[in-house]
């Protein structure tokens, strides 16, 4: 149900990705925000984002946004790099609400962690053509070097929920390979799906390599924001969850339950407008 009788501060934080990816920033919403309400968006009927143009990914942005909009949150978290790295400036001076996207909060994490200033990025191919993390990282740090690599096929891997499945091991020995001769010290998993899949991730890229996922990062800058705004949930109530899907609401349940270890998640299939 919208949320537009109810005080300001008890209104959902609006989360959306293309499918199951931006779940792992739920995740880290959940735990950091454990008294906030959340309400999230997967395009499941337009997955991937990631290899469509960029004029396509804008489109599919202000429409995601609309619906969270029309649900009424007080905050929208851009949980999908492929939408922050080519729409957020556009979401941002479209939309009057506050909204925070993943590649500033990714790349200062990366920025802080590095110690031998070589830093890997992957992504989906829109992100990594976007280059919005190097630039990001670039102004952290001119001295950086970056290497990035586009691994698209990570998003229906995770979106089938094959964690450790031979084929995940397979694709990213084949993404990752080059990679591991960089010497990088840290990764950016630079797509909100990767960290589904980042213990076969870590095992290609080797145990000294700090993963960076920007979900976690991201949890820590809507606290700040929601603080600033005087936003912050202060009620004790026990918080509400509500998940919408664009396609195949069954498919998200069994996943997010599983990844979140939540039961019973309320999934609702909408046509968007
Ligand atoms: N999870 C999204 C991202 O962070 C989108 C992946 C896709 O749909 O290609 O980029």
């Amino acid at each position: 149900m919208p949320s537009w009788n109810i005080p300001e501060t008890q209104k959902s934080i609006g989360v959306f990705d293309s499918g199951i990816g931006g779940l792992t920033v739920v995740h880290a919403l959940m735990q950091h925000l454990p008294q906030e309400n959340i309400t999230y968006f997967g395009d499941t009927a337009r997955v991937p984002y990631g290899s469509k143009s960029e004029e396509v990914v804008r489109e599919y942005a202000f429409e995601d946004t609309r619906f969270l909009l029309q649900q009424g949150v007080k905050i929208i978290v851009v949980a999908c790099n492929t939408v922050s790295a080519v729409a957020i400036d556009d979401l941002k001076a479209h939309f009057d609400i506050p909204i925070i996207g993943m590649i500033e909060p990714g790349a200062a994490a990366a920025c802080k962690a590095s110690k031998n200033g070589r830093i890997g990025v992957i992504g989906t191919l829109a992100t990594i053509g976007s280059e919005s993390y190097p630039r990001k990282l670039k102004e952290c740090k001119s001295s950086f070097e970056i290497f990035s690599t586009p691994c698209p096929l990570f998003v229906p891997l995770a979106e089938e929920g094959w964690r450790t499945h031979p084929a995940s091991d397979l694709i990213a020995e084949e993404y990752l390979a080059d990679l591991r001769k960089e010497q990088i010290d840290t990764l950016i998993l630079g797509c909100t799906h990767y960290p589904i899949l980042r213990d076969v991730i870590q095992k290609h890229v080797g145990p000294q390599v700090a993963l960076i996922d920007s979900g976690e990062a991201a949890a820590i800058q809507v606290e700040q924001m929601l603080r600033e705004k005087n936003l912050l949930n202060t009620s004790t109530a026990q918080p509400n969850y509500s998940f919408f899907v664009s396609d195949v609401p069954q498919k998200f349940k069994q996943l997010g339950e599983l990844f979140l270890q939540k039961a019973d998640l309320r999934v609702t299939k909408v046509h968007l407008q």
